[in-house]
Order: structure tokens, then C-alpha cells, then sequence
């Protein structure tokens, strides 16, 4: 089945009984409230002065900080750190997400999910993992089940398994997935469990590697980007790894390792030496904000070199374990190709009033326009190896030209 034929069955199935949390009130039309998109911020700087002294004691004990070791303190000191001490994400956090902003978002991301698993014939009836990395306030994953009902999975058949490290947050996704909740033993391997109201078993990890290894789809939005990264340039010396340190004035400042770092010898070697770069990774803000002034206070994020993702996924360490990589192509073109004005116009067409379907469009357009998130944002898709010939056969849905996938 081509594209369109695909993504027009799967909204004549998902219909209007769109309801506002996953698995319920079906048969009943509901849009999901999303927040107005004219009214969404970007981060703002502010202070955190006890995480700068946490960080500035480290250095004097230990010496220079990698930027790795310094994004890891700033985003996750458990009491300090940006994505546990508060509501970040959202109309009253200090940015917003592209779940965030429309339940499209979600509702294709599901779709596309379903529509891939029927090329393995692994659809409504076999056993299901969903995994999600750095879940958020869990609207993404809420928007995706509430698909995946109407696609005719069964509550008995999913399981969903959500790697976050923020208790802040973990609270705030069970809140938003699950009728009830309780922490685990320390030698479970998940730290909490719940049930969504249909019987769906959520579970939380601090670790990826505890997560059990089932069929499973991985969903990683806005996560690569939250990761530790180390920096590096290029001297006349050859790879050297930029430092953190406290200057003259008790302040801390970017200094280049006099010698080769370990970090320069186990990560940089090809094929992930950079070609002819002279810099590797570096810090990107939604804002502009120094990085190193008011550490916990911004968000502090990667600016991933989706080319270097692809490369280290395709690698072959001498095995079959390595991935076929789709992508990247931006957010405009993934949303454009899976049919989600097809689904905009499904949704509008039920809207309870003008206002209803002014926000819809307007979300909408916040997600796909080049000069908002429509160009920035990308897609990637990551398959096992053992998938070259169905994907041959079958390509992967919304990331070539719709042509070609509609021939
Ligand atoms: C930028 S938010 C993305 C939220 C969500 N995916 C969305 O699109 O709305 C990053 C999420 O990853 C979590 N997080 C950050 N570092 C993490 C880590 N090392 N392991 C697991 N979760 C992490 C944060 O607490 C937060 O839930």
C-alpha cells in the first residue's frame, strides 16, 4: 500500500473519536487542549547560584571539567539540576515541544509507527514494547496511544517502558498516562510502575539497558540534544578536548587541553574524526545565554550533527548488530509526506468552534513553517539490519519524496 492509500485508511480508522486521553472516552470527539502557539516562550536565563558553587568546588578538587562532566552536573544534580527541579517543558516551563504544541504531532508519530510494523507483520495482536527516551511531561506517548487504540491494538498486548532520569518529570508523566503509580524496589529493574486507565503497564528506567529486550519501538524526541557531548577542536597538535575551568576572577571559562585527553583517543577516529572540520559539537541555545554563567537555570543543549549520529549507528563492529539509518529530512518535509494536512483537515472538520479550529491551524503551521520548527527540527528513523529487504521493497514512509513513494 502506497502512502496516501495508507495514511487515508488510517485516519478513516482513526475517524473523529479522537478522545483526550489514551484509551478513553472513545466514540466521544474530543480535540486535545494544546496551549496558544502566539503565546509560547523560549528559555530565559535566571540563577542558580548553588549549582555554580557545586560545580566550581568539583573543579578545584578534581581539576578542569569535560564539557560532557559539566552538561551531565547541570542537567541532572538532583537537586539543582534543570530537568529535576522543576516543570521545564510547556505554557508555564521555559519552552515548548512539538507534542507540546499539537496532537498531530503524536497522532502521525503513531501512525507512522503502525504503518511500518505492518511491513514486518508485527501489527494489532503480537506483543508490543513501546519505549520512550526522555518522555517529557508524557504527551507524546499519551497522543500516540490514544492512535494506536483506534489502529486496534489491545491494552493486554502493549507495554510501555519510559527512560527518565528527572523525578520531577516522572511524576508529571505518570500524572498525565497512568490512574495510579507507586515506586519499586531498589533491586527492580524499573524504579516506579503504573497503569493507564485501560490496563496498559507503564514502567520507568534511570537506565536503557534495564529496559527488557522485546520487539519494541523507541521513540527519542528532543533527547540526543539533552545528552552529555564532549567538544573538541583541531590544533596545530593535532585533537584537543575544550575544558572547563574557573578563571583569575572566580569565573569559569573554555580552556583547550594542553595534551591529548583519553576522550580524544576513544572517540575521535574514523570514520567520527570530523573529516575537515576543526570543531566537534558545540553548545547550541534556544536563547543565547552564556552556557557557563547561570549553570541549571537555562536549558543547556547539544547542537547533535545528525551526520555523525548516522555514521556512528551505521557503523558495522564486525557483526549484524547495526542499524539501517533513514533521514535526517526536517519536520516540515516528514509531516508534509505522512499525511498530517490530511489529518489537520479531519480535525478542524470536528472542531466545536472557530476558535477550535483557528488553534488547530495555527499549531499546525508553528510545526511545519521553514523560519519556526519546520526546517530546524529533523527526523531520523533507525531500523534493524536484518529489515534491508523489506525496506528495499517497502521504503520507509515520509522520508523520500511522496513521488516516489506513491508510485
Ligand atoms: C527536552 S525534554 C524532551 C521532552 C519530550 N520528549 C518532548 O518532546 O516533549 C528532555 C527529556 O529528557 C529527560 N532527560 C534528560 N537527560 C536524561 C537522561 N540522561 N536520561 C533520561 N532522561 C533524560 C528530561 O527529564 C526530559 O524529560
Amino acid at each position: 500500500m502506497n502512502t496516501r492509500s495508507l495514511f487515508r485508511v488510517c485516519n478513516k480508522l482513526i475517524g473523529p473519536s479522537i478522545a483526550c486521553t489514551p484509551c478513553r472516552h472513545v466514540g466521544t470527539y474530543k480535540t486535545v487542549k494544546r496551549p496558544d502557539p502566539s503565546t509560547l516562550k523560549m528559555p530565559a536565563p535566571g540563577t542558580a547560584p548553588k549549582l555554580m558553587e557545586i560545580i566550581k568546588e568539583k573543579i578545584r578538587l578534581k581539576g578542569p571539567l569535560s564539557v560532557a562532566e559539566y552538561m551531565h552536573i547541570v542537567i541532572t544534580n538532583p537537586t539543582e539540576g534543570y530537568y529535576m527541579k522543576k516543570e521545564t517543558i510547556g505554557e508555564s516551563g521555559d519552552f515548548i515541544t512539538s507534542p507540546e504544541i499539537s496532537q498531530l504531532f503524536g497522532e502521525i508519530v503513531g501512525i507512522w509507527f503502525y504503518a511500518e510494523t505492518q511491513k514486518m507483520g508485527m501489527g494489532p495482536g503480537r506483543p508490543l514494547q513501546i519505549v520512550e527516551l526522555g518522555p517529557g511531561k508524557g504527551t507524546l506517548m499519551s497522543d500516540v496511544l490514544r492512535v494506536l487504540h483506534r489502529l486496534g491494538y489491545k491494552p493486554k498486548d502493549l507495554s510501555i517502558h519510559l527512560v527518565e532520569i528527572s523525578d520531577t518529570m516522572q511524576t508529571v508523566q505518570a500524572h498525565q498516562l497512568c490512574a495510579s503509580h507507586k515506586g519499586c524496589d531498589v533491586d527492580s529493574p524499573h524504579y516506579c510502575e503504573g497503569e493507564t486507565t485501560s490496563g496498559i503497564k507503564v514502567y520507568w528506567y534511570y537506565d536503557l539497558k534495564k529496559v527488557p529486550c522485546n520487539f519494541s519501538w523507541y521513540i527519542a524526541h528532543e533527547f540526543f540534544d539533552v545528552l552529555p557531548i564532549h567538544k573538541f577542536e583541531k590544533t596545530e597538535e593535532g585533537w584537543r578536548e575544550l575544558l572547563i575551568d574557573i578563571d583569575e576572577n572566580e569565573k569559569l571559562y573554555y580552556r583547550i587541553s594542553a595534551k591529548e585527553t583519553n576522550n580524544v583517543n576513544n572517540l575521535i577516529r574514523p570514520p567520527l574524526d570530523g573529516g575537515d572540520r576543526t570543531e566537534l559539537e558545540a553548545f547550541h541555545k534556544h536563547k543565547v545565554v552564556n552556557p557557563l554563567e547561570t549553570p541549571g537555570a537555562s536549558d543547556l543543549t547539544a547542537d547533535v550533527d545528525f551526520s555523525q549520529l548516522r555514521v556512528a549507528a551505521s557503523m558495522t563492529p564486525g557483526d549484524e548488530n547495526y542499524a539501517l539509518v533513514v533521514g535526517p529530512v526536517t519536520q516540515r518535509d516528514f509531516l508534509r509526506r505522512t499525511q498530517a494536512e490530511a489529518r489537520l483537515k479531519v480535525l478542524i472538520d470536528h472542531a466545536k468552534s472557530d476558535e477550535q479550529k483557528e488553534t488547530l491551524q495555527a499549531a499546525y503551521e508553528m510545526l511545519i513553517d521553514p523560519e519556526k520548527m519546520g526546517e530546524r527540527f529533523k527526523f531520523m528513523a533507525f531500523y534493524p539490519s536484518a529489515m534491508a529487504a523489506i525496506l528495499e521493497k517497502y521504503p520507509p514512509i515520509g522520508f523520500s519524496n511522496l513521488e516516489k513513494e506513491t508510485k
